[in-house]
């Protein structure tokens, strides 16, 4: 969905997409996957920075049809920077630096998402929302919650991206397996250290008995801890920014392409609220009642995990839980770990947004 010079693009078929953190590290590579995407006519870019307009100018030199605006707090804020959006990305608060957790940044991204979610329910309450801000585990539940609050939540169209975990994990396998088709790994459970579950085996079948006990335990923590990876790489400068841009990009090209209508059977992991039943995500119930069995947790209450979604015109069409019924037994252990974490994750969103 890259644009190139052709005068005949069909271009019936478009979007307005807001960034939210727009000047930031991974905010302006964003903008530039955005603003090279033929299906985004408006691109609408805010930030508390103003630095936020020169991101803007810069964009707006390029040769494609997006139009590009930018708002901060002074210029136009949250309504003009919404109104009308079908998509919003949100990269903004700060990222971690050497010797934080992703949980350390809670107690300044959790006020920055409920500010921007207000305003997405207040001026765009249809828009489907990508959210990128750490920690993805506490800060999806955020804004559901206000969402909920303002009557205006939709579980379809409400994602935590995760998509750098299944991209690394793609990247780390095929250092071992050169020869394996791309794309094809999932990764599931939550976005933080040891919550982190990459499914090799459901991709790497019997090839799996190829690598050794101690190959496959070296890429599933790197996996697991490739932020930490970038953290120590970038010496205290931020975390992921161009890789994180990247997958972001990928997620959005094929929510975009399903909710356009362009491509169908689109299928990527994506961080969900599934406290509603199969009337709102078809595959919710299957997917708890297996997490509830692998784990020996028969009341484990299971209120968000990142699975393999497929997608539609609305949003999530379908939650892909087949894919947990034939895990090996590493898998299985990591699935049970990662359930001893998140739920204390994501109840910290809910908590905050609930105000106890
Ligand atoms: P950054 O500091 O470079 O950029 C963040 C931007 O957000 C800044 O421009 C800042 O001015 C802006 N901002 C702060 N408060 C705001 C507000 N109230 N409204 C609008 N904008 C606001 O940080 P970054 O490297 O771009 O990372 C952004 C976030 O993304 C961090 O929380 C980081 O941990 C997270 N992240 C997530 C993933 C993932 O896989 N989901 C990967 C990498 C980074
Ligand atoms: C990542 O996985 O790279 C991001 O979540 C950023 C971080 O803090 O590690």
């Amino acid at each position: 969905m890259t644009a190139n010079n052709s005068t005949d693009q069909k271009l019936d078929k478009a979007v307005r997409v807001a960034v939210l953190g727009a000047a930031g590290g991974i905010g302006q590579p964003l903008s530039l996957t955005l603003k090279m995407n033929i299906h985004v006519k408006e691109l609408s870019l805010y930030d508390v920075s103003p630095h936020v307009s020169g991101v803007a100018a810069d964009l707006s030199h390029i040769d494609t049809p997006a139009k590009v605006s930018w708002h901060t707090p002074d210029n136009g804020g949250l309504p003009a920077a919404l109104d009308g959006c079908d998509f919003v990305l949100v990269p903004a608060g700060v990222p971690r630096k050497p010797g934080m957790s992703r949980d350390d940044l809670f107690k300044i991204n959790a006020g920055i998402c409920a500010e921007l979610a207000s305003g997405i329910a207040q001026y765009c309450p249809t828009a489907t929302v990508l959210v990128i801000s750490n920690p993805v585990n506490s800060t999806v539940p955020v804004f559901a919650e206000v969402f909920k609050k303002n009557g205006t939540f939709n579980p379809r169209k409400l994602f935590g991206v995760t998509t750098l975990d299944s991209v690394r994990a793609d990247t780390f396998i095929h250092e071992v397996m050169p020869d394996l088709n791309w794309g094809l790994i999932k990764v599931i459970g939550g976005h933080s250290g040891d919550t982190i579950v990459p499914l090799l085996s459901t991709v790497l079948g019997q090839d799996i008995k190829s690598l050794s006990h101690m190959q496959l335990h070296a890429i599933n923590h790197r996996v697991q801890y490739g932020g930490d990876e970038i953290i120590q790489a970038k010496k205290g400068l931020g975390s992921s920014t161009l890789s994180m841009a990247y997958a972001a990009q990928k997620f959005f090209t094929t929510v975009l392409s399903s909710y356009l209508g362009l491509t169908d059977k689109n299928i990527a992991c994506t961080f969900i609220n599934t406290e509603f039943d199969n009337e709102a995500l078809d595959g919710v119930n299957e997917l708890k009642q297996i997490v509830r069995k692998l784990t020996g947790r028969p009341d484990l209450d299971l209120k968000y995990f990142a699975m393999p979604c497929v997608f539609g015109p609305n949003g999530i069409e379908r939650v892909q839980y087949e894919c947990l019924e034939h895990l090996d037994s590493t898998e299985v252990e990591m699935v049970k770990v990662c359930c001893e974490t998140l739920p204390s994750n994501y109840s910290k969103g809910i908590d905050f947004v609930r105000g106890k």
